[in-house]
């Protein structure tokens, strides 16, 4: 495998549902998202095993910047071998690590769904909150998905200690089906050693464990920390650690000086309160001293209220209603449509009764409903694996046809930029 390839790869072209473009043995079906180091695709296999229905992947590819540094390049490719190992409902499934024509990628499992800074932001500019279940549901979620890393064993039987260190809102999925999806493990800490080294940690202060902040060592603790932040911030819907300077915020985050999530919500019980301030616990040795204990602790609180996943499911389907017919139409075509070029020759053979049989539209044609949009009525099975944050998708919120990259990084600024100015 070449790595660190000093020619510039040529531009990525990222296809779209109806229009996918060759990316060596994969299909790009269209930008997701474009992260501060990595852009993301909507993807499948050029080749899907025989027999098998076509499965919607995700690829997130590095950006050319990164690639650049063989070290960066190495360890990417180092931690990302403990992505593929991760094999557990509550983490997106790693499916390749690869190289194509100078571009690092890796390929996951297709989410549908949002991320939780674009629910956060979306309760905030509603005047909703994530009801208490739902919150406590995803917090089991993320302490499942801890927990199953944090004790995973190399192949000599060894714990291999690893620690995610970037356990944040962006990196946690809802999917539309109510799932929770941890993403990025693995891989994060070659990210966040190359971002911290560029100087672009930016947005990561606000997640990071007091001893995370202050550069000492870190342990599985840090992670529990963060995931504490996020269960107070569902719980309120406010940032819980900001600041007017960077330096402020790391002064806060190195206070852990916090109050508890009953303060602002007062449907939340003492005993989810003890949970949270246990995570959020300034001292290492005053923290729950792994996941599992904190998972079993908000099992607990959840299995009082009797909540039942399809709740979150509604939830999602309502409050990102467009997002998800979108993505539900997206699919549909994206699972099956072919480059143009290669539409031709085949047409009288294969390709056109399954196009015709999955309804795929001609390019440029209306796109027909999909089969069932009534909210709440439709099957796990039939959204499972679909919908995402399209560009399509950042069309339909913002009544703009700006691309997914800039108007993604203004959502998540605008955001908390309002949150700010809230609390001056
Ligand atoms: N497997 C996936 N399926 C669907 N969407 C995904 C998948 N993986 C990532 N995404 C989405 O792509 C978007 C960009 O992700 P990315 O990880 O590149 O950036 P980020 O999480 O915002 O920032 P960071 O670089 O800190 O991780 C996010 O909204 C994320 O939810
Ligand atoms: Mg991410």
């Amino acid at each position: 495998m070449s790595k660190g390839s000093l020619r510039k790869p040529p531009k990525l072209q990222p296809g779209s549902p109806k229009d996918p473009v060759r990316f060596g043995h994969y299909y790009l079906l269209g930008l997701i998202a474009r992260g501060g180091m990595a852009e993301v695709y909507r993807a499948r296999l050029v080749d899907a095993p025989e027999g098998e229905e076509p499965r919607l992947l995700a690829i997130k590819v590095m950006r050319p910047e990164l690639a650049k540094e063989a070290r960066f390049v190495d360890m990417f490719h180092r931690e990302g071998q403990l992505a593929l190992m991760l094999k557990d409902s509550a983490i997106v499934e790693t499916i390749e690590l690869g190289n194509i024509d100078g571009r690092h990628f890796i390929a996951m499992e297709y989410i549908g769904g949002r991320d939780l800074t674009q629910i956060l932001r979306r309760c905030q500019k509603s005047s909703l909150r994530i009801p208490v279940p739902h919150a406590v549901h995803v917090g089991v979620g993320i302490a499942k998905g801890l927990d199953f890393a944090h004790n995973l064993v190399g192949p000599d039987g060894r714990r291999l200690s690893l620690v995610n260190r970037d356990v944040s809102p962006s990196n946690v999925r809802i999917a539309y089906t109510g799932e929770v999806k941890l993403l990025d493990f693995g891989i994060a800490q070659a990210l966040m050693k190359f971002t911290s080294e560029i100087g672009i940690l930016k947005g990561k202060f606000s997640y990071m464990s007091p001893e995370q902040i202050r550069g000492m060592p870190v342990d599985q603790r840090t992670d529990i920390f963060s995931a504490g932040i996020i269960i107070h911030e569902m719980l309120t819907t406010e940032k819980l650690f900001r600041g007017d300077t960077e330096f402020a915020l790391m002064e806060r985050v190195r206070k852990a000086d916090v109050q508890p999530p009953s303060k602002f919500n007062r449907r939340v019980s003492p005993e989810l309160d003890r949970i949270v301030m246990k995570a959020l616990a300034r001292d290492v040795s005053e923290r729950y001293t792994n996941s599992a204990e904190m998972h079993a602790d908000l099992k607990a609180v959840l299995d009082g209220y009797r909540f039942d996943v399809r709740e979150l499911r509604d939830f999602m389907r309502k409050e990102f209603r467009r997002e998800y017919t979108k993505d539900l139409q997206d699919s549909e075509v994206a699972r099956v449509a072919v480059p143009i070029g290669e539409r031709l020759p085949t047409f009288d053979s294969n390709i056109e009764p399954a196009a015709a049989k999955n309804s795929v539209p001609i390019p440029g044609a209306p796109l027909p409903p999909p089969a069932n949009l009534s909210f709440g009525e439709g099957t796990d099975s039939q959204v499972a694996g679909l919908s995402d944050d399209g560009i399509q998708m950042e069309i339909s919120e913002n009544g703009t046809n700006d691309v997914a990259g800039p108007v993604l990084e203004n959502e998540k600024s605008g955001f908390w930029s309002r949150m700010f100015k809230k609390r001056k």
